[in-house]
Protein backbone atom coordinates (compact mmCIF):
# COMPACT_ATOMS: atom_id res chain seq x y z
CA UNK A 1 0.00 0.00 0.00
CA UNK A 2 1.45 3.59 -1.12
CA UNK A 3 -0.20 5.23 1.97
CA UNK A 4 0.00 4.79 5.51
CA UNK A 5 -2.41 3.74 8.06
CA UNK A 6 -2.60 5.34 11.43
CA UNK A 7 -4.97 4.83 14.37
CA UNK A 8 -6.19 6.16 18.04
CA UNK A 9 -7.86 3.51 20.04
CA UNK A 10 -8.66 4.07 24.07
CA UNK A 11 -11.36 3.82 26.38
CA UNK A 12 -13.62 6.30 27.56
CA UNK A 13 -12.09 10.03 27.90
CA UNK A 14 -8.61 8.89 26.75
CA UNK A 15 -8.28 11.96 25.12
CA UNK A 16 -7.65 10.13 21.49
CA UNK A 17 -9.71 13.07 19.36
CA UNK A 18 -7.84 16.03 20.75
CA UNK A 19 -4.26 13.81 20.12
CA UNK A 20 -5.58 13.14 16.94
CA UNK A 21 -6.25 16.36 15.58
CA UNK A 22 -3.01 17.87 17.22
CA UNK A 23 -1.46 15.18 15.47
CA UNK A 24 -2.59 16.42 12.24
CA UNK A 25 -1.32 20.45 13.08
CA UNK A 26 1.91 18.88 14.12
CA UNK A 27 2.17 17.11 10.80
CA UNK A 28 1.40 20.35 9.08
CA UNK A 29 3.84 22.69 10.27
CA UNK A 30 6.68 20.35 10.88
CA UNK A 31 6.88 19.85 7.42
CA UNK A 32 5.93 16.11 7.01
CA UNK A 33 2.36 17.15 5.37
CA UNK A 34 4.67 18.42 2.57
CA UNK A 35 6.97 15.50 2.39
CA UNK A 36 4.20 13.13 2.13
CA UNK A 37 2.39 15.57 -0.92
CA UNK A 38 5.07 14.14 -3.02
CA UNK A 39 3.88 10.74 -2.60
CA UNK A 40 0.40 11.43 -3.73
CA UNK A 41 -1.05 10.50 -6.77
CA UNK A 42 -4.70 11.96 -8.23
CA UNK A 43 -6.33 14.49 -6.11
CA UNK A 44 -5.89 13.06 -2.74
CA UNK A 45 -4.90 14.60 0.30
CA UNK A 46 -1.57 14.18 1.82
CA UNK A 47 -3.10 13.80 5.26
CA UNK A 48 -6.96 12.59 6.05
CA UNK A 49 -8.28 12.73 9.55
CA UNK A 50 -11.27 9.94 9.92
CA UNK A 51 -13.12 7.97 12.66
CA UNK A 52 -15.20 4.77 13.27
CA UNK A 53 -18.08 4.77 13.78
CA UNK A 54 -19.12 7.28 11.06
CA UNK A 55 -16.42 8.11 8.66
CA UNK A 56 -19.12 7.68 6.06
CA UNK A 57 -22.42 9.09 5.12
CA UNK A 58 -23.89 5.24 5.58
CA UNK A 59 -21.71 5.43 8.57
CA UNK A 60 -23.12 8.50 10.11
CA UNK A 61 -26.18 7.27 10.27
CA UNK A 62 -25.08 3.87 11.74
CA UNK A 63 -23.14 5.79 14.40
CA UNK A 64 -26.39 7.73 15.45
CA UNK A 65 -28.31 4.67 15.43
CA UNK A 66 -25.33 2.99 18.06
CA UNK A 67 -24.25 5.55 20.13
CA UNK A 68 -27.89 7.49 20.93
CA UNK A 69 -29.91 6.38 23.30
CA UNK A 70 -33.18 8.76 21.68
CA UNK A 71 -32.51 6.99 18.80
CA UNK A 72 -33.70 3.57 19.68
CA UNK A 73 -36.12 4.93 21.51
CA UNK A 74 -36.74 1.78 24.28
CA UNK A 75 -35.48 -1.16 22.33
CA UNK A 76 -32.61 -1.88 23.90
CA UNK A 77 -30.00 -3.02 21.00
CA UNK A 78 -28.64 -6.38 21.27
CA UNK A 79 -25.25 -7.29 22.00
CA UNK A 80 -25.11 -9.23 18.57
CA UNK A 81 -27.08 -6.50 16.34
CA UNK A 82 -24.81 -4.03 17.88
CA UNK A 83 -21.78 -5.89 16.61
CA UNK A 84 -23.04 -6.48 13.10
CA UNK A 85 -23.57 -2.85 13.09
CA UNK A 86 -20.13 -1.84 13.77
CA UNK A 87 -18.77 -4.06 11.14
CA UNK A 88 -21.22 -2.64 8.64
CA UNK A 89 -19.89 0.71 9.50
CA UNK A 90 -16.57 -0.47 8.87
CA UNK A 91 -16.76 -2.56 5.62
CA UNK A 92 -18.35 0.98 4.24
CA UNK A 93 -15.66 3.10 5.95
CA UNK A 94 -12.67 0.32 4.39
CA UNK A 95 -14.13 0.23 1.15
CA UNK A 96 -15.67 3.75 -0.04
CA UNK A 97 -12.55 5.84 2.34
CA UNK A 98 -9.52 3.99 3.60
CA UNK A 99 -8.75 2.16 0.91
CA UNK A 100 -9.30 4.66 -1.95
CA UNK A 101 -6.76 6.57 -0.13
CA UNK A 102 -4.72 4.37 1.41
CA UNK A 103 -4.07 3.14 -2.75
CA UNK A 104 -3.41 6.50 -3.78
CA UNK A 105 -1.17 7.35 -0.91
CA UNK A 106 -2.54 9.56 1.46
CA UNK A 107 -1.57 9.59 5.62
CA UNK A 108 -4.63 8.46 7.71
CA UNK A 109 -5.29 9.18 11.04
CA UNK A 110 -8.53 7.15 12.51
CA UNK A 111 -10.34 7.66 15.64
CA UNK A 112 -10.66 4.10 16.00
CA UNK A 113 -10.69 0.80 14.35
CA UNK A 114 -10.36 -3.35 14.81
CA UNK A 115 -9.04 -3.30 18.19
CA UNK A 116 -12.12 -1.06 19.00
CA UNK A 117 -14.64 -4.10 18.84
CA UNK A 118 -11.88 -6.35 20.38
CA UNK A 119 -12.05 -4.18 23.36
CA UNK A 120 -15.74 -3.14 23.54
CA UNK A 121 -17.65 -6.09 22.02
CA UNK A 122 -15.03 -8.70 22.87
CA UNK A 123 -13.92 -7.94 26.60
CA UNK A 124 -17.00 -5.57 26.92
CA UNK A 125 -19.96 -7.30 26.22
CA UNK A 126 -17.44 -11.10 26.16
CA UNK A 127 -18.70 -11.92 22.40
CA UNK A 128 -16.72 -14.58 21.11
CA UNK A 129 -13.45 -13.41 20.12
CA UNK A 130 -12.81 -15.62 17.20
CA UNK A 131 -16.17 -14.47 15.35
CA UNK A 132 -15.00 -10.79 16.35
CA UNK A 133 -11.95 -11.45 14.64
CA UNK A 134 -13.67 -13.36 11.52
CA UNK A 135 -15.85 -10.51 11.12
CA UNK A 136 -12.67 -7.80 11.55
CA UNK A 137 -11.59 -9.64 8.63
CA UNK A 138 -14.79 -9.68 6.39
CA UNK A 139 -15.30 -5.88 6.98
CA UNK A 140 -11.90 -4.63 6.57
CA UNK A 141 -10.63 -7.18 3.55
CA UNK A 142 -7.53 -7.56 5.33
CA UNK A 143 -6.52 -3.97 5.88
CA UNK A 144 -4.52 -3.69 9.42
CA UNK A 145 -3.13 -0.56 11.03
CA UNK A 146 0.52 0.51 10.66
CA UNK A 147 0.62 2.12 13.38
CA UNK A 148 -1.78 2.33 16.47
CA UNK A 149 -1.11 4.56 18.88
CA UNK A 150 -3.65 3.36 22.47
CA UNK A 151 -3.97 6.32 24.56
CA UNK A 152 -4.27 4.39 28.46
CA UNK A 153 -6.35 5.75 30.91
CA UNK A 154 -7.69 4.35 33.95
CA UNK A 155 -11.38 3.54 33.82
CA UNK A 156 -12.83 6.28 36.32
CA UNK A 157 -10.78 8.72 35.50
CA UNK A 158 -11.21 8.56 31.86
CA UNK A 159 -15.59 8.49 32.66
CA UNK A 160 -14.76 11.40 35.00
CA UNK A 161 -13.22 13.40 32.61
CA UNK A 162 -15.99 12.63 29.84
CA UNK A 163 -18.59 14.46 32.09
CA UNK A 164 -16.55 17.34 31.87
CA UNK A 165 -16.15 17.81 28.04
CA UNK A 166 -17.66 19.22 25.04
CA UNK A 167 -20.16 16.03 23.80
CA UNK A 168 -20.82 15.38 20.22
CA UNK A 169 -23.89 17.04 19.37
CA UNK A 170 -25.31 14.88 17.10
CA UNK A 171 -25.31 12.59 19.97
CA UNK A 172 -27.97 13.46 22.78
CA UNK A 173 -27.00 10.57 25.24
CA UNK A 174 -23.95 8.56 24.52
CA UNK A 175 -24.89 4.81 24.95
CA UNK A 176 -21.43 3.04 25.63
CA UNK A 177 -20.48 5.48 27.82
CA UNK A 178 -23.69 4.70 30.48
CA UNK A 179 -22.34 1.15 30.67
CA UNK A 180 -21.21 0.04 34.29
CA UNK A 181 -17.69 0.36 35.38
CA UNK A 182 -17.06 -2.69 35.39
CA UNK A 183 -17.62 -2.88 31.24
CA UNK A 184 -14.95 0.08 30.79
CA UNK A 185 -12.65 -2.26 32.90
CA UNK A 186 -12.58 -5.44 31.02
CA UNK A 187 -12.44 -3.38 27.81
CA UNK A 188 -8.64 -1.79 29.37
CA UNK A 189 -8.24 -5.05 30.36
CA UNK A 190 -8.76 -6.00 26.18
CA UNK A 191 -6.40 -3.13 24.63
CA UNK A 192 -3.92 -4.15 27.43
CA UNK A 193 -3.96 -7.60 26.04
CA UNK A 194 -3.97 -6.41 22.24
CA UNK A 195 -1.13 -4.41 22.84
CA UNK A 196 0.90 -7.45 24.50
CA UNK A 197 0.07 -9.52 21.62
CA UNK A 198 0.44 -6.64 18.94
CA UNK A 199 3.54 -5.41 20.27
CA UNK A 200 4.79 -4.22 16.56
CA UNK A 201 2.10 -2.10 16.00
CA UNK A 202 0.38 -0.65 19.18
CA UNK A 203 2.13 1.91 20.89
CA UNK A 204 1.28 2.09 24.25
CA UNK A 205 0.52 5.88 25.80
CA UNK A 206 0.17 6.85 29.09
CA UNK A 207 -2.73 9.02 28.78
CA UNK A 208 -3.29 10.93 32.32
CA UNK A 209 -0.74 13.33 31.70
CA UNK A 210 -1.60 16.95 30.43
CA UNK A 211 -2.58 17.17 26.69
CA UNK A 212 0.78 18.19 25.54
CA UNK A 213 2.66 15.91 27.47
CA UNK A 214 0.74 13.28 25.83
CA UNK A 215 1.47 15.04 22.23
CA UNK A 216 4.85 15.29 22.68
CA UNK A 217 5.00 11.37 23.67
CA UNK A 218 3.06 11.10 20.74
CA UNK A 219 5.50 12.78 18.26
CA UNK A 220 8.52 11.07 19.33
CA UNK A 221 7.26 7.70 18.57
CA UNK A 222 5.75 8.69 15.57
CA UNK A 223 8.54 11.11 14.34
CA UNK A 224 10.96 7.56 13.27
CA UNK A 225 8.25 5.53 11.58
CA UNK A 226 7.80 8.90 9.20
CA UNK A 227 11.51 9.03 8.73
CA UNK A 228 11.21 6.00 8.09
CA UNK A 229 8.64 5.81 5.13
CA UNK A 230 9.27 9.41 4.26
CA UNK A 231 13.39 9.56 3.86
P1 LIG B 1 -15.96 7.67 19.79
O1 LIG B 1 -16.62 8.52 18.79
O2 LIG B 1 -14.49 7.53 19.69
O3 LIG B 1 -16.43 8.17 21.20
P2 LIG B 1 -15.57 8.69 22.37
O4 LIG B 1 -14.84 9.88 21.82
O5 LIG B 1 -16.65 9.03 23.36
O6 LIG B 1 -14.66 7.60 22.83
O7 LIG B 1 -16.50 6.18 19.73
C1 LIG B 1 -17.78 5.91 19.79
C2 LIG B 1 -18.11 4.79 20.74
O8 LIG B 1 -18.23 3.56 20.03
C3 LIG B 1 -17.12 4.55 21.85
O9 LIG B 1 -17.86 4.41 23.03
C4 LIG B 1 -16.50 3.23 21.50
C5 LIG B 1 -17.57 2.53 20.71
N1 LIG B 1 -17.08 1.53 19.72
C6 LIG B 1 -17.34 0.18 19.92
O10 LIG B 1 -17.96 -0.20 20.93
N2 LIG B 1 -16.92 -0.72 18.99
C7 LIG B 1 -16.26 -0.35 17.86
O11 LIG B 1 -15.90 -1.21 17.03
C8 LIG B 1 -15.98 1.05 17.67
C9 LIG B 1 -15.27 1.51 16.43
C10 LIG B 1 -16.41 1.95 18.62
Amino acid sequence: MLGKFIVFEGGEGAGKTTQLNLVNEWLSWSGWTNRIKAHIQGDYSPVLTTREPGGTILGKGIRKLLLDVTATGNEAIDERAELLLFAADRAQHVSSCLLPHLQHGSLVLCDRYTDSTIAYQGYGRALDLTLIHQLNQIATQGLESDLTFWLDIDAESGLARTHNREQDPEIESDRMEANEISFHQRLRQGFTDLSRQYAERIVRIEAQQPNTVVAQQIQESFEPYLQKWYP
